[in-house]
């Protein structure tokens, strides 16, 4: 969540991508008779994700100095051909390879901006399982995104903020880049003794030797690259275990100890009001990485554990929170969807207020909808926000949200609560669009609610009446 410090700029709509450069993008498809397409056709992000194959496992071996902003690397990678592979593409930015093979033999390959193009040795059969292993080191940084806010490797004073939505992942390890494929991660992070590299999951275990700790993390539940962390700073580290079994593992920068205290211990409770709205909590891990990160200017859902870059607000953890059922369980197919997670996230702190004594949902709607028509809530449509610039736009999560309060209101609070509920229980692990929840809003309330999304979420400009 970005504390409504959306430049106005970034929510001015852009030309959208032409879908002309994702079709040059994808390049001779046949020339080798069965290359794997450089990207998953995202409209907002042509060159996110890669063809021809899904992830199920990446085993990752990093290695971070702070003080040098040294990142030594291993990935394996278990993935599964879903079509003949001659070649196939990874995303990763920067950093350098040292050593490549698919199935223990030596690949080749080269770097074309944020592809590297891997030709195995022979080419992989349509359903094939193969194993990639790809040495790397160099010094990570973040990559600079459509609305100029940062993501991926962030270096701080003391560590690196790790985030990666929507593009980051690609800046600290080779990855099929897109919410469409999910998968298991182990990682595994070495830094300097004192230092805590916290990553998603189940911590297996820390060991410390010649002056440094190694941390090993395992999410097994599937998770989208973006989603991945693997934050080192100097933290306080809390761990306990919820009376629900979840492991709890909190790490906080000193310098906002005091700040998040009162909030993360909050954690326990926050998960138990949402599994009591929306369905039992997805992970069999929780917590917080509160970081000190002033460049930041956001905090990411990372799967199981959210990162902020300094103590949240009480309101910002209910909303990551939030996520962990709405855009990290239940993932986006498309970018262009993105109001699927923030639209769920911010009408989650809605909820929250309006059943803990504070204003009600329908009071936040009615504050929102007073806005001027020339106000950037009414910049574009958040169904459609129109380029990658937007996606984090005050209109994908205001008017997301507000799209979820007029849908409350015209089916009535007992339909739209088990449509929330279903929602989160029919697309876990998987993914969902707008189009699906269009159809179970509509099954759950016998109502046809074409009209009702439309005006909500695809209609430019200022909704006419509320
Ligand atoms: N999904 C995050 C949240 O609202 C925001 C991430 C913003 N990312 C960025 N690169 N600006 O919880
Ligand atoms: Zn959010």
């Amino acid at each position: 969540r970005r504390p409504a410090l959306l430049r106005r700029e970034a929510v001015v709509a852009t030309v959208p991508v032409a879908v002309a450069a994702l079709l040059t993008a994808a390049g001779p498809a046949t020339a080798a008779g069965s290359a794997g397409a450089p990207g998953v056709g995202d409209p907002y992000f042509p060159l996110a994700g890669n063809g021809g194959y899904h992830v199920s496992h990446y085993g990752l071996t990093l290695g971070y100095d702070p003080s040098s902003g040294h990142l030594t690397g291993k990935a394996v990678l278990t993935a599964r051909a879903t079509q003949r592979l001659s070649r196939f593409d990874l995303d990763l930015k920067g950093l350098k390879i040292t050593g490549l093979t698919v199935d223990h033999r030596t690949a080749a390959h080269r770097r074309d901006g944020q592809e590297l193009v891997v030709t195995p040795a022979r080419p992989l059969r349509k359903g094939q399982t193969f194993r990639v292993t790809v040495t790397y080191q160099g010094k990570p940084g973040p990559v600079t995104d459509p609305d100029d806010s940062l993501d991926g490797w962030i270096p701080t004073d003391d560590g690196a903020f790790v985030a990666g939505e929507p593009q980051g992942a690609m800046t600290w390890f080779p990855a099929n880049n897109h919410p469409l494929d999910k998968s298991a991660y182990d990682i595994t992070i070495t830094v300097p003794k004192g230092r805590t590299a916290v990553a998603n999951g189940v911590l297996l275990g820390q060991s410390t030797r010649n002056g440094k700790t190694t941390f090993r993390w395992r999410q097994k539940e599937p998770m989208a690259a973006y989603l991945a962390t693997a934050t080192v700073g100097t933290f306080q580290v809390k761990q306990y275990t919820t009376r629900d079994g979840i492991k709890v593992y909190d790490a906080v920068d000193p310098r906002e100890a005091n700040a998040a205290a009162p909030v993360l211990k909050k954690l326990p409770s926050v998960l138990e009001w949402e599994s009591g709205l929306f369905g039992p909590y997805p992970y069999r891990a929780a917590g917080s990485i509160v970081d000190h990160a002033p460049n930041v200017g956001y905090a990411l859902e990372t799967q199981t554990r959210p990162v902020y870059d300094s103590a949240p607000s009480l309101s910002t953890l209910v909303h990551e929170s939030a996520h962990q059922w709405f855009g990290d369980s239940v993932s986006l197919t498309s970018w262009k969807d993105i109001w699927l997670n923030e639209g769920f996230a911010t009408y989650a702190e809605w909820l929250y207020s309006e059943q803990h004594g504070g204003d009600s949902a329908q009071k936040n709607f009615d504050t929102l909808y007073a806005t001027p028509a020339t106000d950037s809530l009414w910049a574009f449509p958040p169904g459609n926000p129109g380029s990658g610039a937007n996606i984090f736009g005050t209109p994908v999560y205001a008017r997301g949200a507000m799209t979820l309060q007029a849908l409350r209101v015209a089916i009535g609070d007992r339909a739209f609560f088990r449509v929330l509920r279903a929602w989160a229980q029919q697309h876990r692990y998987g993914h969902g669009t707008t189009a699906q929840l269009e159809r179970l809003a509509e099954r759950e309330s016998g109502q046809n609610l074409g009209p009702l999304f439309q005006k909500w979420l695809y209609r430019p400009g200022k909704p006419s009446t509320p």
